[in-house]
């Protein structure tokens, strides 16, 4: 891959052939770890991975732990989100801390925040690659590309495909890199959900009115977690409703394409967005986007490594 990328904020901050390559890479190491039970290559040096996260996170930062120990790195991590054990308690900055542990000189820092962290401001100042591991409610890159990575194992390509999106659509940075990406790539965008979480996206986005409708339609289903404590004291909210109008359940599939996946980027509120029973659907995907979100990581920590250090010249 020859573009020279020194941090990774958001999708865009990949050009489309050098997604695609970097597909390529996760779906090597994935193969070769199948069949050998190890990654096909190991970092050049023993790279120090410094996990910052100001959010809890299971899937995110073991993904990003895991990948980085399988190329024979190391990890770091920071819990900002049990403040009691950290100086957080004592009132210190979230800037502050990030510049703390960038002074230990990390190979690479990795940051899970709230929109309230300056992530964009550091990209220009930090003397290693800078990665977004999901940033309030505005975008989560890795996400997207372990989405599609998951979906194109499943389709030949991603063109034309119509992905739906249901529920909480307002608080999703998952959704949120998926508008940057999934169209780039050709691939349609449809949601449905209540009309408060559903609103102020741009025009190509088809915003349903049914969910049968919806899923008749998509190739790709995508749940999505409520995000209740970003709610506030909004009372807009109804559980019930939500259950009765947006809930998947076993019996959905039946109006789901033959060849329809069924995702969620996790964690799942079992009984809200998703019955139980959805996990006997062969449409179901959810456990395939964990796996892959090791290799798709690996791929692209691999890749920044590499990229930092030719754009260093060393
Ligand atoms: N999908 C996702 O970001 O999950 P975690 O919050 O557990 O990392």
């Amino acid at each position: 891959m020859s573009h020279f990328i020194k941090s990774f904020l958001g999708t865009q901050d990949l050009q489309t052939a050098e997604i695609f390559e970097l597909f390529s890479l996760a779906q090597n190491f994935k193969t070769h770890f199948l069949t050998h039970g190890q990654f096909p290559l190991q970092f050049a040096k023993k790279p120090l991975m410094a996990l910052l996260f100001f959010e809890p996170s299971t899937r995110t930062r073991l993904s990003f732990e895991v990948a980085t120990l399988r190329l024979g790195g190391l990890s770091t991590f920071f819990d900002g989100a049990s403040k009691e054990n950290t100086s957080l308690i004592k009132g210190e900055s979230l800037e502050d801390t990030f510049w703390t542990v960038h002074a230990m000189m990390p190979d690479a820092i990795i940051v899970r925040s709230g929109d309230e962290f300056p992530l964009h401001s550091l990209r220009d100042r930090v003397q290693c690659p800078l990665i977004n591991a999901g940033y309030g409610t505005e975008s989560h890159p890795t996400q997207a590309l372990l989405d599609v990575f998951t979906m194109l194992e499943n389709f030949s390509e991603i063109k034309s495909k119509n992905i739906l999106f249901i529920g909480d659509i307002r608080h999703s940075r998952v959704v949120g890199s998926h508008r940057e990406l999934l169209p780039r790539l050709g691939a349609r965008i449809g949601v449905v959900g209540p009309k408060h979480l559903t609103q102020g996206l741009e025009s190509h986005i088809q915003v349903m009115d049914k969910l049968e409708d919806g899923l008749k339609w998509a190739d790709v289903v995508m749940g999505l977690r409520i995000q209740f404590e970003r709610h506030g004291s909004q009372q807009e909210f109804s559980r019930e409703n939500f259950i009765r109008d947006y809930q998947i359940t076993k019996k959905h599939g039946e109006l789901m394409k033959e060849h329809a996946l069924l995702m969620h980027p996790g964690p799942v509120n079992w009984g809200v967005e998703f019955d139980p029973s959805v996990r006997e659907l062969k449409h179901f995907k959810m456990w395939d986007q964990k796996s892959n979100g090791v290799f798709v990581r690996a791929a692209l920590l691999d890749h920044l490594m590499k990229s930092f250090r030719r754009g260093n010249g060393f």
